[in-house]
């Protein structure tokens, strides 16, 4: 199975997010945009030794490419878990070094790992030599009171040394001590200007920009600065503006027109899997923000947020959620919100 990898690049990538980016959303988020890498939520090396394995980290095909992202800091089992990742058939393996929350804190790994370089190293080194898909990062500046130059610079040698294939920055630290994890993704001030400068003392190894990136006209300024950019709320928040990743970005052809085709090609997933037995809203949640900023969008919401958690809801609320909405094209949502 899948040894090779399937990306071609990692100018855009759609952010790894716990209860957010489940199978369910990727499949969704993968019709909007062909060319973004796509990360699962983080799983830990435990629930892949010990847990349901295919339902854990179970794929559809379509999703390619897409990473998984583990988190852990036992470099055996994470060299485990990247097999059984790459035999399932994950274009790359990253490692979770910004997660802080108290759980992950407890278990040594997460963003505790900034205090770490040479365990992050040697976490690297031991996954790269059980796969042959890249082996990446994702980091923070740093944690707590550390010096931000001298914190992301350790790690960022230490992963090049290792042979990690690219770093992904959330430009912010993370503060482990009195902050929950959502705070924490607001409160510590962004920093993007520090990861330009890492880019820059690193022209060999790809590095990524992540935090508070809000529009894709943003996205597309911060790749004169560095390898990619990931977009994690905004993207989930508002995915519509997924549709014009590939033309804005790529230079391809965006796959829909309009909102509404978007929300239409996914209803024989959404067929599928509730004739599986899938819970219909557990697909539709991911689809409340996708009129955002558009008028009707409070009334799409509204219905797919009512009627969709019923249990006899099928697919034919996400049609009659459609029919309260007009048929948007993607240029006038981005001036919409603009
Ligand atoms: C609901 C939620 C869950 C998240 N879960 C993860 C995770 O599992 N792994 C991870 O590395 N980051 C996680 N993050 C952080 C995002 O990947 C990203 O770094 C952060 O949201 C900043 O990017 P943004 O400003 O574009 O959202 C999560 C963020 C959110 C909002």
């Amino acid at each position: 199975m899948g040894k090779v990898s399937k990306i071609r690049d990692r100018r855009f990538a759609i952010a790894p997010m716990m209860e957010w980016t489940d199978r369910h959303c990727r499949f969704f988020h993968r019709l909007l945009t062909r060319r973004a890498l796509i990360y699962t939520e983080m799983v830990t090396t435990g629930a892949v030794l010990h847990g349901d394995r295919t339902r854990l980290i179970g794929f559809d095909p379509f999703e390619h490419p897409v990473a998984i992202q583990l988190g852990g800091s036992d470099p055996r089992a994470l060299a485990d878990c990247a097999r059984i990742a790459e035999d399932f058939g994950y274009d790359e393996v990253n490692l979770n070094v910004g997660c802080p929350s108290d759980r992950v804190q407890e278990g040594r790994f997460g963003a505790c790992l900034m205090a770490e370089p040479g365990l992050v190293g040697d976490c690297i080194a031991a996954m790269r030599a059980a796969v042959r898909v890249p082996v990446t990062v994702k980091c923070r500046l740093g944690i707590d009171d550390q010096d931000p130059e001298g914190a992301l610079d350790a790690v960022t040698r230490a992963v090049a040394a290792a042979g990690g294939a690219a770093l992904v920055v959330h430009a912010r630290k993370a503060w482990l001590k009195g902050l929950s994890p959502r705070e924490n993704r607001e409160v510590p001030p962004l920093d993007h200007a520090r990861v330009h400068r890492l880019k820059a003392a690193h022209p060999d190894l790809e590095i990524v920009l992540n935090g508070g990136i809000g529009s894709l006209d943003t996205a597309a300024e911060h790749l004169a600065h560095v390898d990619g950019v990931m977009m994690g709320r905004a993207a989930y928040q508002e995915p519509w503006r997924l549709i014009a990743v590939d033309p804005l970005l790529f230079g391809e052809p965006a796959p829909f027109d309009t909102i509404r085709s978007a929300a239409e090609a996914l209803i024989p997933y959404i067929e599928r899997e509730v004739a599986r037995g899938t819970r219909f809203y557990a697909i539709a949640r991911h689809l409340l923000g996708l009129f955002h900023a558009v008028p009707g969008a409070r009334a799409f919401r509204r219905y797919l947020a009512t009627e969709g958690v019923k249990p006899d809801a099928s697919a034919q609320v996400l049609r009659q959620a459609l029919a309260l909405v007009p048929d948007t094209s993607i240029d006038s949502a981005r001036a919409a919100a603009a």
